[in-house]
């Protein structure tokens, strides 16, 4: 571990017991909990403000802002959601930090809860992820043993019940619409914006819905204060994330450092790209950024630099990919996930992640040709901002990105009527060879 790293979520995930609700206490655990309902409800928003914590989901909307947005004293009952669906290829961050420190998460939501009036909060887990939901079930029933949930909180007197709900596993529950419909028991689709979820948002009421890394960044802004937080990251995009590394990088894992830390900066502390190897291309926020390649690894990695260098912050997960890959089969296979998880209610992402399917396929096997590059560019060119939600802007990314900087790799596979790749040395999370 170098100073460029500043671990707070994660800092006690080398502890096997950290998920323990003594071991959280033992190293200061709910004791922002208690600062927090000793504070009236506006000045911890105010607080949140001061962080300029930004949401930590993808969207980067800063989270004191949206908990403002909530009416008080409308008479209607206010929820929290907390964001756990945790399903976009690369992403891998919040289901460890529920495994190693699901009080972390729980503490967070108490004190959200209660700064936005709520007396019932939801965390919608990801479905397939059994054990994680098990994990913070098991933190939730010891927050109400303990007496930091249910009624009479910590004696403030202020009541919350927090209810941990498994979705049926589909990435588009992640989208906050959909996974609000799919919480009131129906077919997870996305609903028209606005009304935003601030105004009609779980059962037609007020609602906030954050991310859990979001959330749990909240006990640290309580315990030291909005001003520490801002004085960490950059100047637009404040504070510290965790930054997932993936693929070909010899130490792949969670790094947690200030925002505006760079990929040639988070390489050095994975200990480089896999020996023999160098890099090719590497997504800075998930499948649905558009792909960096090697021009790219002096780009801080803010919500504003990584906009301005043509991408976005995303969530963090830096998939790293060497020379060994193709990158028509990288986004072949993004594109089939995109496909598969299109939830088939707008016609431009359910036709066209289709239709690219097709193409690239053809294109990936040596069958393709310039024209259906056109294609696939004019099928993306009708799909942009045409959609009804995220997921169809964010299917585009991969292609459009590619076919700029990769564009005579995609006709290589024509001239040569097939892959020019070896799929053998393609081994993803591979030694050196
Ligand atoms: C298809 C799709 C999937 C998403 N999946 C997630 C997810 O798993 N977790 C998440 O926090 N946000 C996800 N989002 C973003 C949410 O819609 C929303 O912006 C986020 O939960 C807000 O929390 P934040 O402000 O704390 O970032 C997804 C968006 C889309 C379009
Ligand atoms: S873009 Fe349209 S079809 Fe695709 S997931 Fe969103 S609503 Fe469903």
């Amino acid at each position: 571990m170098t100073a460029t790293l500043t671990p707070v979520l994660t800092a006690h995930w080398d502890d096997p017991d950290a998920f323990r609700l003594d071991a959280y206490r033992r190293a200061g655990g709910y004791q922002a909990l208690a600062k927090a309902l000793a504070t009236p409800p506006d000045d911890i928003i105010a607080m949140v403000k001061e962080s300029g914590l930004r949401g930590r989901g993808g969207a980067g909307f800063p989270t004191g802002v949206k908990w403002g947005f909530i009416p008080q004293g409308d008479g209607k009952p206010h929820y929290l959601v907390v964001n756990a669906d945790e399903s976009e290829p690369g992403t891998c961050k919040d289901i460890p930090l529920m495994l190693a420190t699901p009080h972390l998460l729980v503490e967070g939501a108490v004190i959200a809860a209660y700064a936005i009036r709520a007396e019932h909060a939801f965390i919608y887990v990801r479905g397939e992820v059994l054990h994680v939901v098990r994990r913070v079930q098991q933190a939730v029933a010891e927050a109400y043993q303990a007496g930091y949930l249910g009624r009479d909180i910590l004696g403030s007197g202020y009541d919350l019940e927090l209810t941990v709900h498994a979705g049926a596993g589909a990435y588009e529950c992640g989208e906050e619409t959909a996974l609000l419909t799919s919480l009131e028991g129906y077919r997870g689709l996305p609903r028209l914006k606005p009304p935003f979820p601030a105004v009609a948002g779980l059962y037609a009421c007020p609602t906030v819905v954050n991310n859990v890394e979001s959330i749990a960044s909240v006990p640290s802004i309580v315990a030291n204060g909005g001003r520490w937080f801002a004085g960490l990251g950059t100047e637009k995009s404040k504070g510290y994330g965790i930054f997932s590394l993936s693929g070909h990088v010899t130490k792949p894992g969670q790094y947690e450092a200030p925002l505006g830390i760079t990929l040639r900066e988070l390489l050095d502390l994975a200990g480089g790209v896999r020996a023999g190897h160098r890099l090719k291309f590497w997504t800075p926020g998930g499948s649905s950024t558009p792909i960096f390649t090697d021009e790219h690894l002096d780009v801080p990695m803010d919500f504003e630099s990584t906009a301005a260098a043509g991408s976005m912050l995303g969530t963090r997960a830096l998939q790293i990919f060497d020379e060994t890959t193709c990158v028509v089969r990288a986004v072949l296979r993004w594109n089939q996930f995109y496909e598969h998880e299109s939830c088939g209610k707008c016609t431009p992402c359910r036709e066209g992640t289709f239709w690219m399917t097709l193409l690239l396929d053809g294109l990936e096997r040596g069958e393709g040709n310039e024209e259906d590059l056109e294609k696939l560019l004019d099928i993306c060119d009708n799909m942009n901002g045409r959609v009804f939600c995220p997921l169809g802007d964010g299917a585009i990314s991969p292609v459009v990105s590619s076919i700029k900087y990769f564009r005579d790799e995609f006709l290589e596979h024509h001239k040569r009527g097939g892959c020019p790749f070896d799929p053998a040395a393609a081994t993803l999370f591979g030694d050196a060879q």
